[in-house]
This record gives C-alpha cells, structure tokens and sequence, in this order.
C-alpha cells in the first residue's frame, strides 16, 4: 500500500515523538534533549535521546535512531503500514481510501478478517474455562499450579466437550469457509463441521503484536496426542512465531531462553523469567533465530534434558551461530524441563541455572564425549581427534586458540599437542560440500563459518565533519545561515551525507525545517538509522561563541578542500597544482561568524 509523501508527513508531524516514545521509554529532560534507557539494547544509563525540535530518535550507544514512525515500526515490530495507522488512528487523521490493488485488498481484508476470528475463538475458550463446564480444565491448571493472574496473561481457555465454537462463531456472522480457513474445524463429508478442538485446555498462540493467530489444546491427562496445534492458516506460520514473544520482547534482559514447550514458556514468566520463548511445535529455524535476533544477541537454551532434547539442541546451536547470537546451554539436571525444575527448586536456583549456561562449544564436545570409550587408548585418542577436528572449524584465531586451551585443560591433554592437532585438522576437516565431518556427533552439522566480526571501520575525517556540520545545523538552525556563504550540498560526499544535506538544505531555504520527514524518504532500517546518526552525532559541549566559530570554521574547510579537489580532478598535472594553490587561498578565506 503506497500513501503519498504528504499524508505519511502530516501523520508523521501531527504525533509528537516525545509523547509517543514517552508511553514506552521513562524519559527525562537533559539540556535541548530527552534521555532514557534504551529500549534498543540492554544499558544501565540512559544514552537514548529524543529530541523535540528535531523530531528524531537516536541512541549514543547502540545507533539504533529514526523519526516516530521508525520508532514504532523497531519497537512494536510493526509494517510501515501498521505504524502509519496506528499514529493515524492516534492523532486523528484521516488515511485515504486504499488504493490497494483488488486481490491485495480481498488478501488483507481476509488476514484481518480471521485474526477477529480468531481473536473471538479465543474470547470464547476463555469464557468457557470460567463456566460450570470449564471446572474440570480450571481443576488441571490449578493443579499445575498457575495462578489467577497467569491465566489471564496468556488468555488460557478451554473447550468442552462438545465446544461449540462453531456456533458461536456463525453467530457472530463468520462463514463456514472463514472458520475453516482459521483452522478451527475439521470438515468431513459424512458428518459435516466439527470443531477440532474439545475438551482440551487451550493456549492461545500471540504474535508480537499481541494479536492471536492460532491455538494449541493440551487433553487433560494421558492422551494422543498430547497437544494438538492448529494448522498453519494464511494468519499461522509456525517458522515465524515464537510462543511469549509478544512478552518477552519487553524483558530486556540482555538475554533471551529458548525452550520447548508452551508450559514451560508459561511456569518460566510466572516465576519472573519473561525473557523465555518457545518455538510452536516444531524445529528451531533459521528465521526464528532472526526474530530472536533482532532482540538479542544472546540466547540461552532450556531445551529438555531427555535425549530429545540433547538432539534439538545441538540442532539449534549451529542455527543461532550463523545469525551472529551466542548460544549457552542451561542445565535442569536432575529435571525434565523448566517447569519441573522451577516447581522443585525454585526461581532462585533456575536463576542460578541460567547464570551458569554452558558454552554451547564446550557442551557439544560433552555430547560428542558419550559416542567414545575414552577410558581406553583408542577410544580416546577418536574422542581426542574428533574434538580437535571441531576446535579447527573456528575461524578466529584467538577465539580458536582460547578454546583449545580450555579444552586441553579439562579432558588432561598436553596443550602443544592438541594445538598441533587442530592446526593439522584445520587443513583438513572441512569437505568439499562445505560439510563438517565431525566424528559422527550429530546429524551432519553445517559448518558455521565464523564471519570476521564486522570491525567497525575507523570513520574517516571527512564523514566524521560531514556529519559533524549537519548536526550542528539541525541542533542550531541560525548555523545555516552562517555557513551558507561557503557551503551547499554539492560538497558533500555522494550518497546518504549529501542527500541528508541537499533535503536539509532545501527545506532551511523555505523555511520549513523538519528532519524527521528526511528519515521517510528512506524505507531501509538501516538508511534510516544512518540519517538519524548524521543529524545526532556528539558535539563537543560547552563551547563559548568563538570556540563555536572556530570548530564550524575547521568543519567547512575540510569538507570544502576535499569538495574542490574533487572538482579539480580531471584536470592535467599542471592545471591541478595551480589550482590546488587556488584552492588553499580561497579556503584561508573562511571565517564563520555566528
Ligand atoms: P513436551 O512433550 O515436552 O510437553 O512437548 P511439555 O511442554 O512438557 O508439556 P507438559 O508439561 O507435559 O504439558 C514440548 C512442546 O512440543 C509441542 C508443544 O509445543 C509442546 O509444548 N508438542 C508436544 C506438540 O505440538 N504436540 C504434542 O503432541 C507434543
Ligand atoms: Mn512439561
């Protein structure tokens, strides 16, 4: 759905960034700006900054920035749209009539069609779990001790014996191919429509944006099978929803738990550990692990401690490497799972647990270990060839390196020899398909390469004055004008500098100064991230006025030199070095007042 430039820019301007980001961010005023804890990343003090006059988040420490609508759209995980409707809805502007094509209006209305479906499906199992007939399913939650308050955070429901969703449903004037399509039924030529879920407690599955997409029912006691989930529906993507994200977004730990199950997401919030998620069902996929990713770097995996789980866990550690999170094991031994342990010991322990993760490296060697009888010398020595064959896979030197010390250390391996070892297996290990052989732990495991951690290339002088100009500008407009005589935006650097500057620019020229609508013009995250940081980079403070000069004075020059040897590029030897001297002179000529 496209909204021309001038709707998204009054929806934009008629939502003041500091109350919208101030219903989820405590904020406190400092100097021209507002500051907070980020919401972005995990930080004790505040340096995450909202400024009014320009309408513009960004944050000192992690770079996350844009305007109010990218705010939304990073922290609520929004569409542009979404977030273009709910600042609409909020400030009371009319959006036009979409000018969707007709089958991607019939595609939307039919998404927001079954999510009220659902959303009602959900509404109605809740009912039932607090009628008479719901006594039994509030009987099994309670002896699974969940209280009150847990059950209505996570809308738990149950459907009785002859449900009757179906009905209700209709009633409410959905079709019989709508509740069908939500999955909600089962549709047998003999028999007709029946609900596929009764006499079951229900969870109701959220997605990020507390919106409910899909169910899992739980039979009460023994029975096959033990969950039963709903089918994936134009609304149902398993590979892409994780069961307490909606909650655990918010918890900002610095960390996130990964589990197995529903109730072991449900027993870990109860107990206070909101940051855990569960994959609905299936495997741990790859776009899960990007989900995760954009809260965290760092995710610890509770998965059960039964042979099932060993296996699944050494199958999502390589998954959550490739997207740059480090993975640490939390052991329950001796319990099951989560929601055993916390039921026998406790948040305190489980906190504890969870401080002592296992590094997933050092955990897949344990695993690795039971396949030998290390007690005996040829054992040990394929237990010991194994490990240095996954020890060369790492692709850091240091990293490499610590790692085989640490090794070395723990299973009584002279250290020069396990290194000559792993240097000799890092020749070798890796196969032509770019398969680990890797002493038959696993499954074939795909080798992770180690990227070469993205080194944040020291800035360059000219970026740096660049941005370092453009700041000055929007924290001070009177700047504009001072430096007006000597600069425009052709002398900015090709690319995000100079757009910045030539949109900058042209609207200072009209009188009309508002960076936040710069940040619309860009659709990437990243873009605007990058716009947000030129307009917000760190001034020297404290300045008096001549200081002020003389630093804006430095800036203009060294762009400026740069901008005419630019220009001056194409000319033969001679020409260039008279011009050059040209150009020396006419910079000794700048002087900025303010
Ligand atoms: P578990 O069998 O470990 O169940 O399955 P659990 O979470 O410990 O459940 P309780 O404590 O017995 O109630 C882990 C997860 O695998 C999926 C569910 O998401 C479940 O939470 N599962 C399991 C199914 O989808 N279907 C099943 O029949 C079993
Ligand atoms: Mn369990």
């Amino acid at each position: 759905m496209y909204y021309p430039e001038e709707v998204v820019e009054e929806v934009r301007s008629r939502n003041d960034i500091v109350d919208v980001i101030g219903q989820y961010v405590h904020l406190t005023k400092k100097g021209a700006n507002y500051f907070g804890l980020c919401p972005f990343h995990n930080e004790k003090s505040p340096s995450f900054s909202v400024s009014a006059s320009k309408q513009i988040y960004y944050c000192f420490g992690c770079g996350a920035g844009g305007n109010v609508i990218s705010f939304l759209m990073n922290y609520e995980n929004m569409s542009f749209q979404e977030a273009l409707r709910t600042l609409a809805d909020r400030a009371g502007v009319q959006l036009p009539e979409e000018s969707m094509s007709e089958e991607a209006r019939k595609k939307a209305g039919e998404r927001e069609r079954l999510l009220a479906l659902t959303k009602d499906a959900a509404a109605f199992y809740y009912k039932m779990l607090r009628s008479p007939e719901g006594q039994i399913g509030m009987e099994y939650f309670r002896k699974r001790r969940l209280t009150k308050e847990t059950l209505h955070s996570f809308g738990l429901g149950f459907a009785g014996k002859s449900s009757a969703v179906c009905r209700y449903l209709k009633e409410k004037g959905y079709t019989e191919s709508e509740i069908n399509k939500a999955g909600l039924v089962h549709i047998d030529e003999k028999r007709g429509m029946r609900d596929r879920f009764w006499n079951r407690v229900m969870f109701p599955i959220m997605d990020v944006n507390n919106r409910v997409i899909g169910f899992g029912g739980r039979v009460m006691g023994d029975g096959e099978p033990k969950y039963l989930n709903s089918p994936e529906t134009p609304i149902f993507d398993k590979g892409r929803n994780l069961y307490g994200l909606n909650v655990a977004k918010k918890a900002r730990k610095g960390y996130m738990i990964a589990c197995e199950g529903y109730m072991d997401v449900i027993s870990m919030h109860q107990a206070g550990f909101t940051e855990a998620v569960a994959s609905l069902g299936t495997a741990f996929t790859e776009n899960h692990a990007r989900i995760l990713k954009k809260y965290t770097d760092d995710v610890r995996l509770t998965y059960d401690s039964d042979n099932a789980g060993v296996k699944a866990a050494m199958r999502a550690i390589p998954i959550l490497k490739k997207v740059g999170i480090t993975t640490s094991i939390i052991h329950l031994e001796p319990y099951k799972d989560p929601d055993e342990f916390i039921k026998n010991l406790g948040a305190e322990e489980f906190q504890k647990r969870i401080d002592n993760a296992e590094d997933s490296l050092l955990f897949e060697l344990h695993v690795m270990r039971r396949n030998y009888d290390i007690g005996k010398p040829d054992g040990r020595t394929k237990f010991e060839q194994a490990m240095s064959k996954r020890l060369a896979l790492i692709d850091d030197e240091l990293e490499r390196s610590n790692y085989t010390e640490a090794v070395a250390s723990e299973y009584a391996i002279p250290s020069d020899v396990l290194k000559r070892a792993v240097e000799q297996a890092r020749v070798m290990s890796v196969s032509a398909d770019g398969f680990a052989v890797n002493g038959g732990v696993t499954d074939r495991m795909p080798v992770v390469k180690d990227k070469a951690r993205k080194e944040k290339k020291p800035e360059d002088g000219l970026t740096k004055a660049e941005k370092l100009l453009l700041t000055y500008i929007t924290d001070d407009p009177a700047v504009y004008n001072a430096v007006k005589p000597y600069i425009s935006a052709e002398d900015f650097s090709e690319g995000l500098s100079r757009t910045a500057a030539e949109n900058l620019f042209q609207q200072l020229e009209n009188n009309d100064f508002r960076p936040a609508a710069i940040i619309s013009m860009f659709d990437e995250p990243e873009q605007q991230k990058a716009i947000a940081e030129i307009f917000n980079t760190k001034l020297d403070e404290g300045l008096n006025v001549s200081e002020r000069e003389k630093a804006l004075t430095d800036l203009v020059i060294r762009i400026k030199r740069t901008s005419l040897s630019r220009m001056n590029s194409g000319a033969d030897l001679i020409e260039r070095t008279v011009q050059e001297k040209k150009i020396m002179e006419k910079l000794q000529t700048i002087r900025i007042s303010l």
